[in-house]
């Protein structure tokens, strides 16, 4: 069976293919309305947005980063907040902040002729004192997982072992082999 994956971010398409293993995943440009909401409320909004339009199994992916010192700030401005004060931003608020607790969450929402599900991945960890690192993409070189005392973006590959987007596609992945799609 064929699953779309609505997303013009290639990497997540990639890294979906990996664990998706034996699952048919094709890349689909449609863009959908991202509701001023939580990541559920945007992945199950979007997924059965795109459903609708293209009638056929389809993914949608939204993600973020929560600070809990900041009152789980960027959460679902991360996007946002990446793009305008960036890592540097974050590391200016939580000067003299000791809590430096944050985590990464993942909602996938599939969505197809039964309706739609959620699929939910974090990883816990902390934000970093200083940016460190070069792999990977957006709040990477501030966050250490727990466990851990490299950011993601000093792990490179490792990352992707237990990335919060990982274990949202385990768990996906766990669904689709339990109802034999
Ligand atoms: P979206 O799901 O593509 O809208 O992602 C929201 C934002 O969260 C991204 O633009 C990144 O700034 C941040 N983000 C999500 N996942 C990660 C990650 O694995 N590493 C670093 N930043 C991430």
């Amino acid at each position: 069976m064929k699953i779309y994956f609505a997303t013009g971010n290639i990497n997540k398409v990639k890294e979906a293919k990996s664990i998706l293993k034996d699952v048919d995943i094709e890349q689909i440009k449609i863009d959908y309305p991202e509701l001023q909401g939580s990541l559920e409320e945007v992945a199950e909004f979007g997924a059965k947005y795109v459903y609708e339009k293209i009638k056929k199994p389809v993914i949608v992916e939204d993600s973020g980063f929560f600070v809990k010192a900041l009152k789980e700030f960027p959460g679902t401005y991360s996007r946002f907040v990446y793009e305008t004060i960036g890592n540097k931003g974050i590391l200016k608020l939580l000067e003299g902040v000791e809590n430096r607790d944050a985590y990464f969450k993942a909602v996938i929402g599939y969505c197809d002729e039964y309706g739609v599900k959620l699929f939910i991945g974090k990883v816990e960890g902390y934000v970093a004192y200083e940016e460190r690192g070069s792999h990977g993409f957006g709040y990477d070189p501030i966050f250490i997982p727990k466990g851990y005392n490299k950011t993601f973006a000093e792990l490179g590959e490792e990352k992707n072992k237990i990335s919060h987007r990982k274990k949202a596609f385990e768990k996906f992945y766990e669904y689709l082999k339990r109802t034999n799609l």
